[in-house]
């Protein structure tokens, strides 16, 4: 049976994953990062939290990036230990700080001084001691979709400039908190390296910056944000993590011994899966036709959240292509994962393949309309 025959037969709506490209995702991304020693890699949880897709993550020996205590638990289930994993978020509940405490993780990335306050109390009921990586807001600009730009000044996240060395000296004092690095994360689907050196050549100015009045730090943590290409998916199935690392390599000055540590999500699994659907209709207009599939919105947030691309394909049909409005069943508007998309033509029952949904697909997947949660199938 072909992978097309295979992936046909499917239930549908459903989550269809493809375990030896992960693998090979894998092994690139460790190839590439160890050319350079002291690089640490933490698979950021919030892009998948699949149990099937998490073991195999950390079997390859990466940390774990969580931003909630359910996700540290999840991970720490799944495999990765917990010396390697880190927990950032802007709002750390304090059951979710004391599991994280509990479990003895390697650190805290802190968004603000009332959140290491919170977390030095904590640590002090406990008797025990927390290390904490502060999060900075650099203020270099992403230039990605605004809803996933996260480093700039009007933002939520992390400490600003201007108030860094002020939040450094009353942490530095905290007896149960342990300073131990600076966070970066400066927005999602990043494709042009100029902003990573931008990013560096910030760290830089703030490290020297720093270094001025007697301060260091032995980790310096860059986030994730290495984006994928939507477009083509099967001519660049694997990010370009060569670039990537050779760009912070490259710009970044680490102090000595300094460990660096990034957070990779988007670039790990995006390609590993596919959201698989059936035409149940095909709607004719006066302008347009319409596909209407089994999937919605509730399945794969992302076209209606963020106006995301992803490539559309019908695996069925050998017939001319034609251009339709691929829709779901959803009564909103912004229920449409493509408009005048070219696709061989449609008829009910035929299986549309929509591509590189492994990153915040599943995981971002609601029950809205009481509709089922989508299936989940693995290749490999
Ligand atoms: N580290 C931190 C602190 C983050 O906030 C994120 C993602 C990552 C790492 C992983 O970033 P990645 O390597 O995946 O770009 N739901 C949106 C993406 C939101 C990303 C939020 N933060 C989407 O579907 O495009």
């Amino acid at each position: 049976m072909t992978y097309n025959d295979t992936i046909g037969q499917l239930p549908t709506p459903c989550y269809y994953y493809n375990l030896e490209l992960l693998d090979a995702t894998l092994k690139n991304v460790l190839k590439e990062s160890s050319r350079y020693p002291g690089f640490h890699l933490h698979y950021a949880v919030k892009a998948n939290a699949n149990p099937v897709l998490l073991k195999r993550i950390s079997r390859f020996g990466l940390g774990a990036d969580c931003v909630s205590g359910n996700e540290v638990l999840r991970a720490l289930e799944c495999g990765f230990s917990a010396g390697k994993i880190v927990y950032a978020g802007v709002g750390k509940t304090d059951r979710e700080i004391e599991t994280a405490l509990a479990n003895d993780i390697f650190c805290f990335n802190s968004e603000s001084l009332p959140e290491v306050n919170v977390i030095q109390e904590i640590a002090e009921r406990m008797g025990t001691k927390a290390r904490v990586a502060l999060r900075v807001n650099p203020n270099v600009d992403a230039h990605t979709h605004h809803y996933i730009t996260t480093g700039i000044e009007e933002n939520k996240f992390g400490i600003y400039l201007y108030d860094l060395e002020r939040v450094i000296g009353v942490v530095q004092k905290f007896p149960h908190i342990e300073l131990i690095g600076l966070h970066f994360h400066i927005g999602s689907q990043i494709t042009d390296m100029n902003v990573f050196r931008s990013l560096c050549l910030k760290v830089n100015e703030i490290q020297a910056r720093l270094a001025q009045q007697g301060i260091a730090f032995p980790h310096i943590n860059f986030g994730g944000g290495l984006g994928i290409n939507y477009d083509q998916p099967y001519e660049e199935p694997v990010a370009d993590f060569k670039n990537y690392f050779a760009t912070f390599a490259r710009f970044y000055e680490p102090l000595p011994q300094q460990q660096v540590h990034f957070e990779p999500g988007r670039a790990l699994v995006a390609h590993c899966g596919d959201l698989i659907a059936k035409v149940l209709y095909v709607k004719e207009g006066k302008k347009k036709k319409f596909a209407v599939l089994d999937a919605g919105m509730n399945d794969l947030m992302r076209p209606a959240l963020y106006q995301a691309f992803h490539k559309i394909e019908n695996i069925t049909s050998d017939k001319p292509e034609e251009k339709y409005d691929v829709v779901g069943p959803i009564c909103e508007s912004s229920d449409c994962f493509g408009k005048d998309v070219l696709l061989n033509g449609v008829s009910r029952g035929d299986t549309i393949v929509i591509h590189s949904t492994g990153a915040y697909g599943e995981v971002m997947a609601s029950r809205y309309n009481l509709r089922e949660l989508p299936g989940v199938f693995y290749a490999g």
